[in-house]
């Protein structure tokens, strides 16, 4: 059993009850390689932002729990390396299935875990979670739940308000579970194809696809209901299109690729919202720079020459996020 606190890393505790008081939202960046990594520790740490590395499944079986966790803990030191002499940095298990998964990770070192049993009947989700939290504040770790499932094109249903978490339930999970936060659903989706050209209408001056805006009225109904609970918002990359359009203009083909506008992402942040989950438009700022190398440098075979503009852009998208987006700079307690 290795505990996190000898690593350096934090749970979301404190840093969420801050981000609900001072309206902004903790950014969690998915990652799974070393540039990734650094993009993400050298914007924070520029920014002076808290922020929550997270690990998925896919994650785990690409580049492996252990090394992950031992990544995680080195950029703990890179941090203070790089002038941060109190980094927040938690180590999060995106998307958690089973108890023995975030057992594991509770186990090797992770600060934070997410059980997501939103695909579960109720009764079922709400008993795995309550397992999942009764081993993890043990240890002091944090537990994320999840009620509602995230709508769009992967859904194969179509964005319905019956996916939406329904607030008459939140009181209950929460109470049940004794999760410290809730990811719910409101109309962000994953990955970069979030909704389907149907579903969005046209912007008539730029021809663009303009998606259906989030459900406020759910967000605002479940705030009502547990005031000042931290609320989570999986599938919230915006697929920055000037990414797309340097992706297809290198010899990509992403069609009809759609995100959530970054002021629906801003005034959620204002809310009760306190993390946002980012992922897909790393992996955009990361494919469109590195086509951009392979078209304009085609000599090129050193790796660094590639990741090192894919890293450098990778790190202005996260700064542009914790700013302009989620308002988390200059947000740490501790300079
Ligand atoms: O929620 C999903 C994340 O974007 C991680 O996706 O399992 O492909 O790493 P992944
Ligand atoms: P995106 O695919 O929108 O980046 O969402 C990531 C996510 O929710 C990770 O859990
Ligand atoms: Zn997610």
């Amino acid at each position: 059993m290795i505990s996190y606190k000898e690593l350096g890393l934090v749970n979301t505790r404190k840093m969420f009850a801050k981000a609900v008081d001072g309206g902004y939202a903790i950014p969690a960046f998915n990652f799974n390689n070393m540039e990734q990594l650094q993009a993400i520790i050298m914007a924070a740490v520029e920014t002076k932002s808290p922020v929550i590395l997270q690990v998925s499944k896919g994650a785990r079986n690409y580049a492996n729990q252990t090394l992950l966790r031992y990544m995680a803990q080195g950029a703990v030191e890179y941090a203070k390396e790089l002038g941060c002499a109190h980094p927040e940095i938690v180590l999060h298990l995106d998307h958690g299935d089973s108890f023995e998964t975030c057992k594991s990770c509770i186990d090797m070192g992770f600060s934070s875990v997410m059980i997501d049993g939103s695909a579960l009947p109720y009764d079922e989700n709400v008993a795995l979670t309550r397992k999942v939290v009764d081993y993890a504040h043990q240890y002091d770790v944090t537990v994320e739940g999840e009620l509602g499932v995230l709508a769009g094109v992967e859904d194969e249903v179509a964005a319905e308000e019956s996916h939406y978490t329904k607030p008459e339930e939140v009181i209950d999970f929460v109470t049940k579970t004794g999760v410290d936060s809730l990811a719910i659903s409101i109309g962000t989706s994953h990955g970069a194809y979030k909704f389907t050209p149907e579903q969005c209408t046209v912007d008539p001056v730029t021809g663009r696809l303009v998606p259906p805006p989030l459900a406020f009225d759910v967000l605002e109904a479940i705030e009502k209901k547990l005031p000042g609970f931290p609320i989570v918002l999986h599938g919230s990359s915006s697929v920055p299109q000037d990414e797309v359009d340097t992706i297809n203009k290198y010899g990509g083909a992403l069609k009809a690729a759609v995100g959530i506008p970054e002021e629906q992402l801003r005034k959620a942040a204002k809310s009760a919202v306190c993390k946002i989950n980012i992922d897909s438009d790393s992996r955009l700022a990361m494919t469109a720079a590195i086509r951009k190398t392979f078209a304009e440098k085609p000599a090129e075979f050193d790796p660094r020459k590639y990741l090192g503009p894919a890293r450098d852009s990778m790190k202005k998208l996260y700064e542009h996020k914790i700013i302009n987006v989620l308002g988390s700079n200059n947000k740490l307690e501790q300079a």
